[in-house]
C-alpha cells in the first residue's frame, strides 16, 4: 500500500483521496483554504456526493487533511486535484496547477507526480520542464485522468471503465497502476500527451451525442417521431450503445461546457478549426431556450405569467449549479416579464438570477403557476402529474425538458404536456 498525496479538496480531490484510502493507502489531502480543511477534518463533506460521507468515515484512520505542504513530502505519489476554470479567452486557467508545482516540498526518493485536473494537450511536457527547472528532475510525472461524473463519483471511481495512464517511461506507468491494483478494469497506458487527450475527447465525444441527439429530437418535433423511441431503436445498434442519447434542455454542469470550449481553444490555437465541436456547443446553447418557445406556443406573451423551474442542479443527485440550464432559463422568462419559481431537492438556486422566488416544496412552486418546467430529471418529480398539483395550478401544462415522465399518464391526469422530441403525444392530447 502507498502513501498518497492530494493537492486540492475539492470534489475531484476528496472522492479520489476516499477511493485511495478505501483501496487500502493512506492519504493526505492537502488544500489551502482553512475552512475547508477544518470541515473535513470534523467530518462534515462540503459538498453533495453520493457515498462520499460514508468513505470519509469508514477510513478515518487511513485519510488526513492539512494546510501544510510538508506533510505531504514523504508521500510516494502526489496527485494534482485542482480546478482549471476557463480564462477570459476559453482556455483552461492552470494558474492552480503551476502553484502546486510552485508549492512541492523537497521531496526524497524518485515521488510521482501525478495529474488528475483536466489540462490541455501539451501541459505534462510544460510541467516536466518546469520541475527539471526547479530542480526537481527525480520527480516523475504522469497524466492520469478522471472520468466521473458528479452523483456517481464513487462508483466511476471503484468500477471504472477504463484506468488511463500517460508516462513517459514504464517504471512510473507501473507505479501508478499499482495504486489501482484491486480495480478489475482496462488500463491503457500511453504517452502523456495522449492520455490528456483521451480525456479532453472524450468528454467532447459525449457532449457531441447529446448535441446530436437534441437535434434529432428538435427534427422529431417538426416531423412527428417520438425521439425517446427513435433513441431507443438506435442505441440498441451494439456500434452505438444507449448511453448519452437522452434529449433534453442540453448538458450543463463544471465539465462539459468548460472542457468543450478549453478544446475548441486548443485546436485553434494550434491553427485548427474545430467546426463539429463548435457546431456542438452552438446547438447546446439553442437547446437550452427552447423550453421558452414551447411556453409561448402554449401560453402567448408571458408578460405577467406565472412559471415553476422544478429541479434546479445542472443534473439530479448534485447540489451543482454550475452552468445548469435552469439558469439560462430563469434570466431568459424573467426578460419575457414571467413571475419566476424555483425548486430544487438539494440545490439552493443562489446561483439563479435575482428575481427568483425559490420555494420549499414542489405544490409550493406550482400553485396558481401556469407552466411547471421539469428542467432536472429528479427522482421525485415523476409523480408531478398528481390531483394536488392539479389542482393547485392555474393552469395545467407540464412541459418535460428531460421527457421523464410518460405523456399519456399525465394526459390522464388532466394535464396538457409537452415533452422534448414528442410531438405526437401533444397532438393526441390536443385531440382528446
Ligand atoms: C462528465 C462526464 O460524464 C465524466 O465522465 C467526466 O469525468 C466529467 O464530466 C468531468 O469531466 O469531470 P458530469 O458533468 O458530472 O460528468 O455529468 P454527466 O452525467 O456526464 O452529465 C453532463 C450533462 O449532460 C448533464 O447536464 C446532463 O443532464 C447532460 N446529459 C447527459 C444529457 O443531456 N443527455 C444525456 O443523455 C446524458
Amino acid at each position: 500500500m502507498a502513501k498518497v498525496g492530494i493537492f486540492g479538496a475539492g470534489w475531484v480531490g476528496v472522492v479520489t483521496g476516499a477511493c485511495f484510502a478505501e483501496l487500502g493507502h493512506t492519504v493526505v489531502i492537502r488544500d489551502i483554504v482553512p475552512e475547508k480543511v477544518d470541515a473535513l477534518r470534523s467530518g462534515v463533506v462540503p459538498f453533495h456526493e453520493t457515498d462520499v460521507q460514508e468513505l470519509l468515515t469508514g477510513n478515518a484512520g487511513r485519510l488526513t487533511f492539512t494546510l501544510d505542504v510538508a506533510d505531504i513530502a514523504d508521500c510516494e505519489f502526489l496527485f494534482v486535484c485542482v480546478d482549471t476554470p476557463p480564462t477570459q479567452s476559453g482556455d483552461a486557467d492552470l494558474s492552480r496547477v503551476w502553484s502546486v508545482v510552485d508549492q512541492l516540498p523537497a521531496l526524497a526518493g524518485r515521488p510521482v507526480l501525478v495529474m488528475k485536473s483536466t489540462v490541455p494537450v501539451g501541459t505534462g511536457d510544460k510541467i516536466r520542464h518546469g520541475l527539471d527547472q526547479r530542480g526537481l528532475e527525480h520527480v516523475a510525472y504522469a497524466s492520469n485522468p478522471e472520468f466521473l461524473a458528479e452523483g456517481n463519483a464513487v462508483r466511476d471511481f471503484m468500477q471504472p471503465d477504463r484506468i488511463v495512464i500517460g508516462a513517459d517511461d514504464g517504471e512510473t506507468a507501473d507505479g501508478v497502476a499499482s495504486l489501482y491494483e484491486s480495480i478489475d478494469a482496462p488500463i491503457v497506458r500511453c504517452d502523456v500527451n495522449s492520455a490528456e487527450m483521451v480525456k479532453l475527447a472524450a468528454n467532447a465525444f459525449l457532449m457531441t451525442r447529446i448535441s446530436f441527439i437534441n437535434e434529432i429530437a428538435n427534427v422529431c418535433e417538426a416531423t412527428g417521431a417520438d425521439v425517446v423511441k427513435v433513441a431507443e431503436g438506435v442505441g440498441l445498434d451494439h456500434r452505438l450503445g444507449p448511453h448519452f442519447l437522452r434529449a433534453g434542455l442540453g448538458y450543463g454542469g463544471s465539465c462539459f461546457p468548460k472542457d468543450s470550449l478549453a478544446l475548441k481553444q486548443l485546436a485553434s490555437n494550434s491553427g485548427y478549426h474545430f467546426q463539429l465541436l463548435a457546431a456542438v456547443i452552438e446547438v447546446n446553447e439553442l437547446q437550452k431556450r427552447r423550453v421558452i418557445g414551447k411556453l409561448k406556443q402554449r401560453l402567448g406573451n408571458l408578460q405577467g405569467k406565472t412559471v415553476a423551474l422544478l429541479g434546479l442542479a445542472f443534473k439530479p443527485n448534485t447540489d451543482d449549479m454550475r452552468e445548469a440550464p435552469s439558469i439560462v432559463l430563469a434570466s431568459r422568462l424573467l426578460a419575457e416579464g414571467a413571475a419566476v419559481r424555483g425548486w430544487d431537492p438539494v440545490a439552493d438556486g443562489t446561483k439563479l438570477p435575482e428575481g427568483v422566488t425559490i420555494c420549499g416544496s414542489v405544490l409550493e412552486a406550482v400553485t396558481g403557476a401556469d407552466a411547471a418546467v421539469i428542467v432536472t430529471e429528479w427522482a421525485e418529480l415523476r409523480e408531478l402529474a398528481t390531483s394536488d398539483v392539479r389542482v393547485a395550478v392555474r393552469n395545467p401544462l407540464i412541459v418535460d425538458g428531460r421527457n421523464l415522465l410518460n405523456p399519456d399518464d399525465v394526459g390522464r391526469a388532466g394535464f396538457a404536456y409537452e415533452g422534448i422530441g414528442r410531438p405526437a403525444a401533444s397532438r393526441e392530447l390536443e385531440r382528446a
